[in-house]
């Protein structure tokens, strides 16, 4: 079976420098040692990788653009200008699309959001995290909460749109501490807020950490009432969790690229180890790119970009599609269920799942145990 051809096509584009590696992040980053003609030549082969896969998929109108990493904020604003110049023409006709780009909110990158302004940003996300000096230092984060508020102010003259990350569920916070918090950050004013639960990676410094017993992450209970505070202050302050992590004031706060992703549309991904989705020949595809920047650029340079490329099959396609979709408030259509043989009537009975014209989606009840709704689900 075929996939429908795509009507748009979304860019994502990783940066992998990080000025400092955090403890928790097990994203495929570098530290950033000021190597200039690296740089340039990773965003020479992120070009030359946008124009190849433009190739293959065709003159696509463009759904957006993200720019994540690592720490994109620390890209030439020259180079970002190039690199959504030319997504416009290779994916020409999308309009006036979201451009979001991940930010650190330190003093140094802070000064340099007026050029990425100019260079065609027009969403920040802004990896505040906390907005207590001593978590801050916790997580070992290169900034305190005074540089994280001139940040928001500045992003905030600079960008249209702009959202903020937060971590939540570090050791010792209570759902008390972590309400003030919330409502601290909401009193800054922007127009969506993902609050993440920290999650302890095994290949991270905090995995190490907490695998040596040098401390114990919240348990599942507390975890789970800081889940709870999270909706409601969100919920009353007008933050509608239209995904599981993420919250926006209104309907055209919402992330465009996002919901593009979530709903299973196509994107292209370039830099290293960025992930893309592809209809090609009909076939959904899943690729991923080389994940050293080295192996990258010279995959690139002979027409190799990525270590794996997958053609799902439909049912995989499918299975892919329900695991995203269900993370958000709008669910996925019935047919895709019908199209797995699954019949969710019990879920439904009990309260985790809702059918609502046409689609399916989780309740309240079933957000927040959605990898056990999963699981139920497909097994
Ligand atoms: C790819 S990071 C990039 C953002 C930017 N470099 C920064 O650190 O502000 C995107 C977000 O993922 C979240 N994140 C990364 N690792 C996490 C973890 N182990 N647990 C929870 N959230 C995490 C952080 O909130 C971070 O802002
Ligand atoms: S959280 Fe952000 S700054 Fe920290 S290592 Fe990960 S990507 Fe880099």
């Amino acid at each position: 079976m075929t996939d429908p051809a795509p009507s748009s096509v979304a860019l994502y584009v990783h940066w992998p420098y990080c000025s400092r590696i955090c403890p928790y992040c097990d994203f495929n980053i570098v530290r950033d040692r000021g190597r200039t003609d690296e740089q340039a030549a990773l965003a020479e082969a992120i070009l030359a990788d946008l124009a190849a896969q433009a190739a293959l998929l065709g003159r696509l109108p463009l759904a957006s653009i993200f720019f994540g990493g690592g720490t994109p904020s620390l890209m030439d604003p020259a180079a970002v200008a190039t690199v959504i110049k030319r997504a416009r023409t290779l994916f020409p006709g999308g309009g006036d699309v979201e451009v979001t780009l991940e930010a650190n909110p330190t003093h140094a990158e802070a000064d340099r959001f007026a050029a990425l302004s100019d260079a065609g940003i027009n969403r920040l996300s802004l990896g505040v995290q906390s907005l207590d000096d001593a978590a801050l230092a916790f997580l070992g984060r290169n900034h305190s909460a005074a540089e994280a508020r001139r940040a928001i102010a500045l992003a905030a003259a600079a960008f249209p749109r702009l959202s903020i990350d937060l971590i939540y569920a570090r050791p010792g916070q209570t759902a008390a501490h972590w309400r003030e918090e919330l409502e601290t950050a909401v009193d800054l004013g922007f127009e969506h807020i993902s609050p993440y639960q920290l999650t302890i990676e095994p290949t991270t410094a905090f995995g190490r950490a907490v695998a040596r017993g040098a401390w114990v992450p919240p348990d599942e209970d507390l975890a789970a009432e800081l889940y709870e505070t999270t909706q409601t202050v969100l919920e009353r302050r007008g933050f509608e969790a239209y995904e599981i992590s993420n919250h926006a004031r209104g309907e055209a706060a919402r992330s465009a690229h996002n919901l593009h992703v979530w709903r299973g549309g196509d994107y292209v991904g370039v830099g290293p180890g960025a992930h893309g989705r592809l209809t090609l020949g009909g076939v959904r595809t899943a690729t991923v790119a080389h994940r050293k920047i080295g192996d990258y650029v010279a995959g690139v340079a002979q027409g190799e970009p990525w270590a794996e490329s997958e053609a799902l099959d439909a049912r995989a396609a499918a299975e892919e599609r329900l695991l995203l979709g269900l993370r958000t408030t709008e669910g996925v259509a019935e047919v895709v269920f019908e199209g797995l043989g699954l019949a969710p009537a019990e879920l439904i009975s009990d309260g985790f799942l809702v059918t609502r014209g046409g689609r399916i989606a989780a309740t309240a009840k079933g957000r927040p145990v959605l990898d056990g709704v999963l699981k139920a689900l497909l097994t």
